[in-house]
């Protein structure tokens, strides 16, 4: 059976938690950690600030160097984002990203901004490495929220970006790899694989959040998807509420890991109901955690404890600043930038990981 994760476990280690700190499951049950009833808090740096995923340090720095000279939040972020989707280096995200089962980068990223409450994204797309932009462009130059596969290729070239060939060397060597030995690591599940413990593959992907000095809200997510996927397969990055949401009179959400699993709850948009009701960023995201891992019944889908045996992050910025991100998972860590500078802050998280 699966561990049950209680509100009231989430409210309970944090008397020696700080703010970033681990929030343990571990914990649970212990009558001294069910002394507290209290959260580590979420920091509110001032404004303008931007929060990422951990490889969006550079993301954010630029995203807060544009909001302090007055650009607006969506073009900030995606000027952030877009250094990521550039970097060979990061295989989750745009140009360099791992491929999918048949070698090929396809691409999935939403874009969201709070004041005109519109969004824009692209699925499977194919040869273009920013696509992140060419949500953008969705968003603002067509009557859609989101197109697919040849049809955002078609118009993105349209819109004049350059197609090209997003297989790095690297990226190209490592399916391959993968190829050589996947056998039964592959999406195709035959009954007995169905009922066999889940085989972890690379999920990464950059999401970044940001609020400038007057309280205006964007967001963006852009990813590679999952390594070695059946060509076509969507993840949560590309989905309105899944991957990303923005609410202007609340604040922004966004969610990397298992998109499977952030799509089924709904995770980004539900952690922004959540700070409408009026929870802390870090109890927002706790509670999504909660939800998944609660919702996580499928035996393949879980370790020999029933917890999820994958990782989902979510990352949470009110409209006043405050934020958090937490994982499944311990030892992940997400990154910030305010006036004062940017740093690595480790997540909260559900779970221990066991050394
Ligand atoms: N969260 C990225 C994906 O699952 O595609």
């Amino acid at each position: 059976m699966a561990q049950r994760v209680t509100r009231r476990a989430f409210l309970s280690t944090s008397a020696t938690a700080g703010a970033g700190a681990a929030l343990g499951c571990s914990a649970l049950g212990s009558p001294a950690a069910q002394a507290s009833e209290s959260l580590p808090p979420s920091p509110a740096p001032g404004r303008p600030v931007s929060i990422a995923s951990g490889n969006g340090l550079r993301a954010t720095a630029r995203a807060v160097e544009l909001l302090q000279s007055g650009e607006d939040t969506l073009d900030a972020v995606i000027a952030g984002v877009t250094i990521v989707e550039d970097d060979p280096e990061d295989m989750t995200v745009g140009y360099g990203g791992l491929p999918n089962e048949e070698g090929v980068v396809e691409l999935d990223a939403c874009v969201m901004h709070g004041p005109s409450c519109n969004a824009g994204a692209v699925a499977a797309l194919q040869k273009i490495r920013n696509p992140s932009r060419v949500a953008q462009l969705v968003m603002s130059r067509t009557d859609h929220v989101l197109l697919a596969g040849e049809g955002a290729l078609r118009f993105a070239v349209a819109h004049g970006f350059e197609p090209q060939d997003l297989l790095t060397d690297k990226a190209r060597r490592a399916w391959l790899r993968w190829k050589e030995t996947h056998s039964a690591a592959d999406d195709w599940l035959s009954e007995e694989e169905a009922r066999a413990a889940l085989d972890a593959r690379p999920t990464g992907t950059i999401n970044c959040l940001a609020v400038d000095a007057k309280g205006d809200l964007s967001g963006v997510t852009t990813t590679s998807g999952l390594a070695y996927k059946i060509p076509g397969r969507v993840g949560d990055s590309p989905i309105i509420g899944a991957g990303l949401y923005v609410d202007n009179d609340v604040g922004a959400a966004g969610a990397t890991g298992r998109g499977e699993a952030v799509i089924i709850s709904s995770g980004s948009r539900i952690v922004c109901e959540n700070m409408r009701r009026g929870m802390p960023p870090a109890e927002a995201v706790l509670d999504v955690l909660e939800r998944i891992a609660r919702q996580t019944v499928e035996p393949r889908l879980r370790d020999e404890k029933g917890r999820p045996a994958f990782d989902v992050t979510l990352y949470a910025l009110r409209k006043d600043g405050a934020y958090a991100s937490g994982s499944i998972w311990s030892g992940k860590s997400f990154a910030v930038h305010g006036a004062a500078g940017g740093r690595l802050e480790a997540c909260l998280h559900l779970f221990e990981r066991e050394a």
